[in-house]
Parts: C-alpha cells; structure tokens; sequence
C-alpha cells in the first residue's frame, strides 16, 4: 500500500502517519523529517534547505526530490509500501513522484487530504513541542507533559520547532493554499484522493483515516 498524506501544516499529518505505519507495519517517510535530519547534521542538503524552513517556504524541490528519491531506493520501503508525509507539495513534485513511481512499476494507492480549519491549525502548533534528546512529542492541548516545560522521560527541557514561530505558521500556511491545494485536483482527476475531517480527538480521527485507506469512507 503507497499513501501519500495531504493537508496544512499542523493537520495531523505525521501524527497519524506514525498511527498508519505502525498499523500497516509500513515505513513512515516524512519530507519534514528528512530535511530536519539534515540541517541538525549540517549536511549541504541541510545547510542549503535551512534559510527557506525557517522563512516557511518550500525548499526547491530538486533538493527535496533527491533526498526522497534516496529513501524511496531503500530496502524496506520495496517490501511494504509507505506513508509519505509531506511530499508532494505543488504539481511539479506531484509529477515528479508519478515519474520516479512509474519508472520502478509502482503507483500511489490513495492521496488523503486532512481538512483542519486555520484557527484550530494555529492553536495546535503554538502548543506543539518535543523533547531534544528522546524526540517525545508534546502539545499544551492534548499530551502536557507532568511538569510544564519538561520531559516526562529524561527532564530535558522541551525545545519547540523553529518554524513554529506564529508569523511563519501564517507564512506556511499561505503556501499551503497558494502550492499545495492545486495538487488536490491532481489526485482528484487520478480518482484516488479521499478527504478526512482533521479535526476531533486523534482516536476519532485515526477511525475515520483508517476507514478512507481501507475504501469505507
Ligand atoms: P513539514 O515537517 O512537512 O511540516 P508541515 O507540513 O508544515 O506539517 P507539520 O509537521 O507542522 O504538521 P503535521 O500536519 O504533520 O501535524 P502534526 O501531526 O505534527 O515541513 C516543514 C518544512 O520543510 C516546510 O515548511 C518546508 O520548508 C520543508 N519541506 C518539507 N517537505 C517539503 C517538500 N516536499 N517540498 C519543499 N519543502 C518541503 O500535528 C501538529 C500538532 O497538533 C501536534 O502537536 C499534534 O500533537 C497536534 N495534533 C494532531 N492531531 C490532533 C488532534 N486530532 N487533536 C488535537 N491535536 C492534534
């Protein structure tokens, strides 16, 4: 099974990919993750994607490209499928991807669009947060940790995503709707795209995502 997650920053995207590929036992292949991979090891990938995350932009997409292409060769993606979280995010990627897929014999078996509107968007990223040396997730609205500000496991301090300042979150999300809504009739005219409502408790949400990859929504 090959999905390919849609949707705004702060959809629920990598939150309920992770829930998918445990699920499935499928890898979890989030653009986002690998950018960020690289700017923490300083690679030239990284250190030329850093300027347009911290801007909210999209980073050019031969560099993007050419790190999923990498991934994408890996021996356990052949196996099992994938979630891809993050990646396409305008046409030429869409058509990328297409290329790259056909060219090794596969194909996407669904496109889930998450809708979330704004202002929820807004709220869960102010209160998104991680822990530097474990990686846990945390938000101030459906996971606090014991004490604020701190790691429940380790005690670190918790760090939030340099993008998650409120003026880039305004800034990604105008390039979600400017770039990445077009892909929607993309997936649409293939006949493989499936709309999720986002928003509710993530069990509620996992239900209704699972019910779209398996044809019943
Ligand atoms: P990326 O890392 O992909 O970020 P994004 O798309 O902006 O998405 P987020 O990770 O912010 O949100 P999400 O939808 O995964 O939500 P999450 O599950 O975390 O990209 C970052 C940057 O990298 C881009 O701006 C760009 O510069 C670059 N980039 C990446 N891919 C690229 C590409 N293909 N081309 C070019 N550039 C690229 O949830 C958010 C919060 O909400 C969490 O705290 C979570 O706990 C909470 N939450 C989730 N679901 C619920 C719920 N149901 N109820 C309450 N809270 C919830």
């Amino acid at each position: 099974m090959r999905l390919v997650l849609l949707g705004p920053p702060g959809a629920g995207k990598g939150t309920q990919a992770l829930r998918l590929a445990a699920r499935y036992r499928m890898p979890h292949i989030a653009t986002g993750d690998l950018l960020r991979f690289a700017v923490t090891w300083g690679t030239d990938v990284g250190l030329r994607a850093k300027q347009y995350m911290d801007a909210g932009e999209l980073v050019p997409d031969q560099v993007v490209f050419e790190l999923l292409r990498r991934r994408l060769e890996q021996d356990d993606v052949a196996g099992n499928g994938y979630v891809l979280d993050g990646f396409p995010r305008n046409r030429a990627q869409a058509e990328q991807l297409d290329k790259l897929l056909a060219e090794m014999g596969q194909s996407l078996d669904r496109a889930i669009a998450f809708d979330v509107p704004p202002e929820v968007i807004v709220r869960r990223l102010s209160g998104r947060s991680s822990c530097p040396t474990c990686g846990r997730p945390y938000n101030d609205t459906t996971s606090r940790p014991r004490v604020p500000g701190a790691c429940d496991v380790d005690g670190t301090a918790l760090a939030h995503r340099d993008d998650d300042h409120p003026d880039v979150i305004r800034r990604r999300l105008r390039v979600f709707e400017q770039q990445t809504g077009a892909i929607l009739s993309y997936y649409q005219e293939q006949g493989i795209l499936v709309h999720v409502v986002g928003t509710g408790r993530l069990e509620e949400v996992a239900a209704r995502l699972v019910a779209a990859v398996e044809g019943a929504a």
